[in-house]
């Protein structure tokens, strides 16, 4: 997709004077900076009134870094309303939960299903494309600014009204599948449908009293958004077919079904954020999924160099942190690395965010230093990693209908939340250097040996098929407690737990306890030894699956906790409890084994290994992330690294943050 890793980020030279231009020039490319992503927030500079479009200071911008030979990501500048068109439209501010319309203010702020905003924003799009899609440094185009939110205004209520009908085509059919009789909430018109906010069937933002509604209002809000986002790329690909074009994802932000946005985008980018204490893991475990998002090769789009603003505690990061962060989003699959952002603005709430070029202004600054560092590298790294890919054999199931679902259930627990659950299987494997492919619940599994499905709660039509079918072919499936519960519409799979996986895991499920904090049960395997559980219990009943371990305290000591079923030629593994670290990494190992897995490496170290596969050879990137310097595992002894030139020699140790890429023919 580029010709080399852009390096360089969100860069806005509009807030400063034009003598401050010249030093940035001269400043980034000292650092090897070849990429900006410019005209972000600047709607109401290009276009000050309604009828007036004025982009004479961007086409300077685009003139400099067109001069100057940089990449440029060029954003259609519509996350953020001008003022003046909320105080002439006020229906493209959005309405919140609580029913209030809002004024002017902050950004991504638009109402998806305003035709006013819909029409500006398809037009300022066109007419960008339009006056620079023929620019060969237009690089990328970057649709808005990280989607998200919601907006229950009247105009979506309509909209949603409309969504519905496409979907359910007649009320029986809707009250059915939100189960309206319930509390008596039958609706005999498509106007009695009110939207579930804080004025209807929403409880506090987060819970709701019909999930099925508001399961469905996420992905109607999921579609508007995408809509604006495929209105505003047709709009740029009537004058620009060929340039890429994306928008800026977030991890495992709830409010989009990405796996239904990468569908429509021609590279995924996202923007990496964690905060001092996030786990390496759970880092690594966002890389995956938005490269598994397209089963491709990512787009780093912004990340900081130094420290954020918004978080609670915003740490520096430490002296190579930054660099050994970018390594680490390059071995999950990245192909850029950008900033946020080039220079640190002078007023509002960002000006403690870091940037390259910090208040000082000048280049002898340490992060200034860690950038120059960095940039060099990657240029002498050159594109020989761009396109490489990951095989792995481990399919981790993500599904975002499953992460509302499983959040707006009332009981068992509150201490439910999707991604935690999901990231406590994802641990294990990282932590002993199994590569992971992070999969939708449509996903094609026949390339994977082991699949693991943890709170499948919503399994929707076609899932129990597919899964059936992976498992009899040999495959290995791990699935949990509040597994298979509900159907697409959060409607209970009736005739016991867990419904239409009771056969493949030969489980029934009677009971399912929630145990309080600091509550725990045991998990008693077969030679005795001992491990925490807790969370939820699930009481269940063996129906052709083996027992491994058994609750040890309670009414139900003796029932099973954790089991496995042959299944064809394959293998479940049903975790009845939420296992404590020693217990899940034991299921696992167990499971692992089975499936006839190997890690990237072999030997067990305390190392980051990934690997990336190019067409004759592969690149595996180590990295240290714990204070305890780590010596070189044997197996990659005499290896070239491609960042200095030198083999790697045995015994030779790795500090905290080094990084080491190691060239292998295999
Ligand atoms: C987001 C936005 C940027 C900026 C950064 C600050 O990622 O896209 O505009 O606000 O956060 O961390
Ligand atoms: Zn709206």
């Amino acid at each position: 997709m580029f010709q080399r890793i852009l390096y360089g980020g969100d860069y806005n030279p509009n807030q400063w004077p034009r003598e401050v231009w010249e030093q940035d020039m001269r400043y980034f490319k000292n650092a090897h900076i070849n990429s900006a992503t410019v005209n972000v927030f600047s709607w109401a500079k290009i276009q000050p009134a309604e009828e007036i479009y004025d982009f004479s200071e961007l086409d300077d911008i685009v003139d400099m870094l067109s001069r100057e030979g940089y990449d440029i990501v060029m954003a259609t500048s519509t996350g953020a309303l001008p003022a003046w068109m909320v105080k002439r439209y006020p229906e493209v501010a959005r309405t919140d939960y609580e029913g209030r319309a809002h004024k002017f203010g902050h950004r991504h702020n638009a109402c998806p299903n305003s035709p006013v905003f819909q029409k500006f924003a398809a037009k300022i799009a066109g007419k960008l494309a339009e006056r620079y899609g023929s620019n060969p440094h237009i690089a990328c185009w970057h649709v808005s600014n990280e989607y998200g939110g919601e907006c229950y205004c009247e105009n979506c209520a309509k909209a949603f009204r409309v969504w519905l009908r496409e979907k359910y085509k007649t009320l029986e059919a809707l009250n059915a599948a939100w189960n309206m009789e319930f509390w008596g909430h039958i609706v005999y018109d498509w106007d009695e449908i009110v939207l579930p906010n804080a004025l209807g069937d929403g409880i506090g933002w987060e819970k709701t009293a019909f999930a099925g509604m508001s399961v469905d209002y996420r992905r109607f809000i999921s579609d508007s958004m995408l809509d604006n986002f495929k209105m505003e790329r047709d709009s740029i690909r009537k004058f620009d077919r060929e340039t890429p074009i994306t928008t800026n994802l977030m991890g495992t932000y709830k409010g989009l079904d990405y796996f239904k946005w990468a569908k429509e985008m021609d590279i995924v980018s996202w923007d990496n954020y964690p905060a001092y204490d996030t786990p390496w893991s759970s880092v690594a475990m966002r890389h995956d999924l938005m490269r598994g998002l397209k089963g491709q090769p990512f787009m780093l789009m912004e990340q900081t160099p130094s420290q954020q603003n918004w978080q609670a505690y915003n740490s520096l990061k430490r002296p190579g942190q930054m660099r050994a962060q970018s390594y680490q989003t390059i071995a999950h699959g990245a192909d850029t690395i950008q900033f946020f952002q080039l220079r640190r603005s002078k007023g509002a709430c960002e000006k403690f965010h870091g940037a390259v070029i910090a208040h000082a202004g000048t280049d002898r600054t340490r992060v200034y230093r860690e950038v120059e560092q960095l940039g060099r590298e990657l240029e002498a790294l050159g594109n020989r990693t761009l396109g490489s890919v990951h095989d792995s054999r481990v399919g981790i199931v993500f599904d975002w209908d499953n992460y509302w679902a499983l959040e707006y259930t009332s009981g068992p627990s509150v201490r439910l939340t999707y991604v935690e659950q999901i990231e406590q299987y994802y641990r294990f494997f990282y932590d002993r250097n199994y590569s992971v492919d992070m999969i939708p619940v449509d996903a094609a599994l026949d390339r994977y040996k082991i699949v693991v499905a943890p709170v499948l709660y919503m399994v929707k039509e076609g899932m129990r098929e597919a899964l059936e079918d992976f498992v009899q072919k040999g495959g290995v499936l791990v699935t949990t407690y509040m597994s298979g519960i509900v159907d697409q519409s959060d409607n209970v799979h009736l005739g016991g737990y867990p419904g239409p996986l009771r056969k493949l895991a030969g489980v029934w499920v009677e009971e399912i306890d929630a145990l309080a904090p600091g509550q725990y049960n045991e998990a008693v395997f077969a030679d005795k030894s001992r491990v925490k559980c807790g969370l939820v219990c699930d009481l269940m009943h063996l129906e052709g699956a083996q027992s491994l371990a058994e609750y040890g305290n309670d009414f139900y000591a003796g029932m099973p906790v954790l089991t496995k079923n042959a299944f064809g030629k394959g293998f479940v593994y049903y975790v009845g409890s939420e296992l404590d670290a020693e217990g899940l990494s034991r299921t696992l190992r167990m499971a692992a084994e089975d499936a006839g897995v190997s890690p990237v490496i072999p030997e067990e170290t305390g190392l980051e290994v990934s690997r990336r596969r190019a067409k004759d050879c592969s690149y595996y990137f180590v990295i240290n992330f714990r204070k305890e310097e780590a010596e070189i595992p044997a197996c990659l002894v005499g290896k070239t690294d491609v960042l200095t030139g030198r083999q790697t020699e045995a015994g030779e140790k790795l500090s905290q943050y080094d990084v080491k890429i190691l060239q292998v023919k295999e």
